[in-house]
């Protein structure tokens, strides 16, 4: 892994949905001591809500909606390297990345998850999470690797669950508690 030094990383986020931890990255980006600045935006779904943050904030963005894995992780390596990226964010990314696109990138790639690793990886999280009747949930940020929400943790929360709480409102506390984390994660990931 390279070392990074001195000015704003170049970063890309990758999206397939409605965006909104991108909405808070782009946001914390924009301030002067945050080490990062959101050079691209990729969406594997040309209908992401999340688009729009990336117009709205002048922000490159480019829909790369190749069926195969392969395809899409060629294409999306070249522009990687043509825009000098050298961190990537999934959030919201519907798709696995493989361990060749991971080897190839070389820097550093994380993700958020809204449980609390190593439990609940993959869809469906609050539906199990409530099923279960869990009293915590949360949300997590790793590094990625190309076993499915595996990889090293960096920043966990713990939220609790109420009585009241069904998958709709667990879903928006959690997400409101992603928008903290996922910029304190990327901070901390950037100085080890
Ligand atoms: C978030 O809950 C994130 O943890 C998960 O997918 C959701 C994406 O939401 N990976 P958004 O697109 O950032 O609004």
């Amino acid at each position: 892994m390279e070392k990074l030094t001195g000015k704003k990383i170049d970063t890309a986020v990758f999206i397939s949905g409605s965006g909104s931890n991108l909405n808070s990255i782009i946001k914390n980006s924009l301030k002067k001591n945050f080490p990062i600045k959101i050079s691209l935006v990729i969406s594997n779904n040309k209908n992401a809500y999340g688009i729009n943050y990336a117009k709205n904030n002048k922000i490159k963005f480019k829909i790369i909606n190749s069926k195969k894995m392969i395809n899409f992780e060629s294409k999306t390596l070249i522009i990687l390297k043509k825009n000098n990226i050298k961190l990537i964010c999934l959030a919201g990314f519907m798709k696995v990345l493989s361990d060749k696109f991971i080897k190839d990138f070389k820097y550093k790639i994380l993700n958020i998850h809204p449980s609390l690793l190593p439990k609940y990886k993959g869809l469906n999280t609050h539906k199990r999470v409530l099923k279960n009747k869990e009293k915590f949930s949360g949300c997590t940020v790793h590094y990625v690797t190309n076993k499915l929400d595996s990889g090293r943790v960096i920043l966990q929360k713990k939220v609790r669950i109420i009585k009241a709480d069904n998958e709709k409102t667990l879903r928006k506390k959690i997400l409101k508690i992603e928008h903290l984390l996922y910029p304190k994660a990327i901070k901390l990931a950037l100085k080890n």
